[in-house]
């Protein structure tokens, strides 16, 4: 079977699109990377994607007036990279309806939050002050608001007492690390269908038992 060739776009250290380059050079892996994306020339993560031998194309959003334009940019240097399909990882631009609309059900995103909790900056933040006993991350494919969109994968990650947001960040890093991969398998087998606002899955047993935080006795 075709891997499906994917684009990652970023805007920072690119830890994900790591996770997602290590996933991808597995044999048998159903996906590649064929193209990252930065609109910040100075995006660590562009220096992984150049040591995976990956092609690499910085579009400056600060050079075009409007979204639209850069959009559109966007999609063309995408679809002249060979681009099927579009992960986003750290990337901090929002896309506009248009976009979104070119690529149906072919953008996935991840989100340091079990949405549809906590959206937008500051998840971790949003967390703690919540006082909630589980957060954990999100993949999901996008829609044009703000994280938003059907879910493929969540991880529930604990509070621990005495976290600040580096260490639970840190934590829910980790657990992003292995659910991006798995969504983009469960996305490039086919086996994720949207259905309205769902995505059923193929093939998937489901959680296996409860995560209860503090740990009941
Ligand atoms: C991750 O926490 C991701 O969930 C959020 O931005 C961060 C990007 O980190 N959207 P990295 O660049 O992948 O290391």
């Amino acid at each position: 079977m075709a891997r499906l060739k994917c684009a990652v776009l970023i805007s920072g250290r690119g830890s994900n699109l790591q996770a997602l380059l290590d996933a991808c050079a597995k044999p048998g892996f159903p996906a590649e990377i064929v193209a990252v994306v930065s609109n910040r020339a100075d995006a660590g993560g562009l220096e992984r994607a150049r040591a995976a031998g990956v092609a690499t194309r910085v579009i400056d959003h600060r050079e075009f007036a409007e979204r639209e334009a850069f959009d559109a940019a966007l999609d063309a240097a995408l679809r002249k990279m060979g681009a099927e399909f579009i992960c986003l990882a750290g990337f901090m631009r929002l896309l506009g309806a248009a976009f979104v609309t070119a690529w149906p059900n072919r953008i996935l995103n991840i989100h340091p939050s079990l949405l549809p909790a906590f959206k937008g900056l500051d998840s971790h933040e949003q967390a703690l002050a919540a006082g909630v006993r589980l957060t954990g991350c999100t993949v999901h494919f996008v829609r044009a608001e703000l994280d938003d969109g059907p879910i493929v994968v969540q991880a529930a990650v604990p509070v621990h007492p005495g976290d600040d947001t580096e260490r639970l960040a840190a934590r829910v890093l980790e657990a992003e690390h292995r659910c991006y991969p798995l969504a983009l398998r469960l996305v490039a087998e086919d086996r994720a269908r949207v259905e309205g606002s769902r995505v059923v899955l193929d093939g998937t047993t489901g959680a296996v038992s409860a995560l209860i935080n503090p740990e009941p006795g």
